[in-house]
């Protein structure tokens, strides 16, 4: 088993990996387009010429980076796939300079091996902005937060679109 960098002719089987664990869920759902679009962000897991397995690190600055939509393929798992996945992706975060590595989960116990602590969402508010708001969850989301690393002191958010700050002048 071994890890490396996504391409995009993987894109559709990572979707397919993501999409067998959307449906209750267990991951956020990602679309093909939005899978293409960032999939530099992307580490496949393989097994000889086989893809049993992806990852994604969204970088939101040197202050904040996320683990996502990590899956290992159901006939492939507890053979430390998911493991190696992790790990893989905190290599990239630590090569890209990133201080603080986020993620959302239900199997908390799992990443906790991996050295992450629990953390209040509140602390993470470059996340809520991305996928919170528009998380149907959102006033009953069951997942918790975790991160590696120093806590952010500050957040880089989107900025408002020009026409709100057209509106907010008149
Ligand atoms: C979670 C997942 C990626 C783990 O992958 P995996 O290849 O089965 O895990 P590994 O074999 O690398 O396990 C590493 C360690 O974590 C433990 N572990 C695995 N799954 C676990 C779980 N659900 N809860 C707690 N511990 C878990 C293993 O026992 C192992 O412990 P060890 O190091 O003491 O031997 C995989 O089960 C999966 O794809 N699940 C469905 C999608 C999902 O839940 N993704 C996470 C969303 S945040």
């Amino acid at each position: 088993m071994r890890t490396r960098e996504a391409i995009l002719p993987d894109a559709q089987r990572i979707y397919d990996l993501i999409a067998a664990y959307s449906a209750d869920g267990t991951l956020l759902p990602r679309s093909l387009a939005e899978i293409c679009e960032n999939v530099r962000d992307f580490l496949v897991l393989e097994e000889g010429d086989e893809i049993i397995g992806c990852g994604a690190l969204h970088l939101y600055g040197t202050h904040l980076a996320e683990i996502r939509s990590i899956t290992v393929s159901p006939l492939y798992q507890g053979c430390a796939g998911g493991k190696r996945l992790v790990k893989a992706l905190l290599t990239q975060a630590k090569k890209h300079g990133v201080s603080c590595i986020c993620l959302f989960t239900r199997i908390p116990e799992f990443f906790a091996r991996m050295g992450f602590a629990m953390a209040q969402r509140e602390d993470l508010p470059d996340k809520i902005h991305k996928d919170c708001f528009s998380c149907p969850r959102l006033h009953c989301c069951d997942e918790v937060a975790m991160v590696r690393g120093e806590i952010p002191k500050f957040a880089i958010l989107p900025e408002p679109p020009t026409s709100w700050l057209v509106k907010l002048q008149a």
